[in-house]
């Protein structure tokens, strides 16, 4: 496995794959490596000839008050994981290669970031489309894999990718869970014991709006009062939004009669977690 931390090296051996008809595969990760990001390579691993996963942690995608410098990183672990992976190419760049002091373009879009997250996170999306387009211009790659953990997210990139006519496929992974249903998270590290108690109360909530629409519950406010007074009842949560929500524009949905999208965000102590789960009529 190469490590590549140059984007002209980067560059260079996108190009000669390339040239050798070779099919790149990519997952854009911050690292600190779980079995979530891990399921994603594996998709990937089965795409490709050149499989190259990149370990950046993005500064444009951070307000000033949120936790980049405590955000947790392990390079040395990352890398032996991927190793084990199969991974041909960890791109593991320096700030400064990414960002050179004279850096002015951003890549931003209008609709999906005004909903979810990009409420409480307003510069968030425009860090995410900008580095995952200056990635995607290193890397090269013909296929990238993203999960569905972070739904809005994925819509972020896919509209992105169809917007600017970038010639990739994008997949979207499932969400990757503890054995006790928490979704893993890079950041779940931060959780103290009690904590990580409350934190479940997110999978829980999203199984009973599940089970109440199976048994004919249409309403989605409802839902979402019951949703909030259940997360609510558990030590620590501070909820930031429950929302159910059109998949495709996230516009909100009051009546359940197509699959809907439930997605949360709740902070557990100062540990923000988010989840989704789309809610299905029987
Ligand atoms: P990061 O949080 O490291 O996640 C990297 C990829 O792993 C994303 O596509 C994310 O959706 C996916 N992922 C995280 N937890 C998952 C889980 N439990 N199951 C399945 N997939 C999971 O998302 C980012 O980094 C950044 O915003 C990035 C796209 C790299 C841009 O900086």
């Amino acid at each position: 496995m190469k490590i590549i931390n140059n984007v002209k090296k980067m560059q260079a051996c996108a190009d000669q794959a390339r040239f050798e008809y070779k099919k790149i595969a990519f997952v854009p990760t911050m690292g600190y490596l779980h079995e979530g990001h891990l399921s994603l390579i594996r998709i990937a691993r089965e795409l490709c000839d050149l499989l190259v996963v990149s370990i950046f942690v993005n500064p444009s995608q951070f307000a000033p008050h949120e936790d980049f410098d405590a955000y947790p990183r392990n390079f040395q672990r990352d890398f032996e994981m991927t190793e084990k992976e199969g991974v041909d190419i960890v791109f593991s760049p320096e700030i400064d290669e990414i960002y050179p002091s004279k850096f002015q373009t951003y890549v931003s879009l209008e609709k999906i970031p005004i909903h979810l997250c990009g409420i409480s996170r307003p510069i968030f999306f425009r860090g995410v489309a900008t580095v995952v387009t200056k990635l995607f211009n290193i890397v090269k790659p013909h296929t990238a894999v993203f999960g569905k953990k972070d739904y809005q997210q994925l819509l972020v990139i896919r509209r992105m990718v169809s917007d600017l006519h970038m010639d990739i496929d994008i997949i979207g992974g499932e969400t990757i869970r503890e054995h006790d249903g928490l979704a893993m998270s890079s950041r779940n590290t931060y959780l103290t014991k009690t904590q990580r108690e409350s934190a479940l109360s997110l999978n829980k909530a999203m199984k009973s709006a599940q089970t109440a629409v199976e048994s004919g519950v249409i309403d989605a406010s409802r839902i979402i009062s019951e949703t909030k007074a259940f997360i609510s009842s558990h030590p620590g949560t501070q909820i930031d939004y429950v929302a159910i929500c059109d998949p495709e524009t996230l516009e909100d949905i009051q009546v359940i009669n197509r699959p809907a999208l439930m997605a949360l965000a709740v902070k557990v102590g100062s540990t923000r977690l988010i989840d989704n789960m789309i809610l299905n009529m029987k």
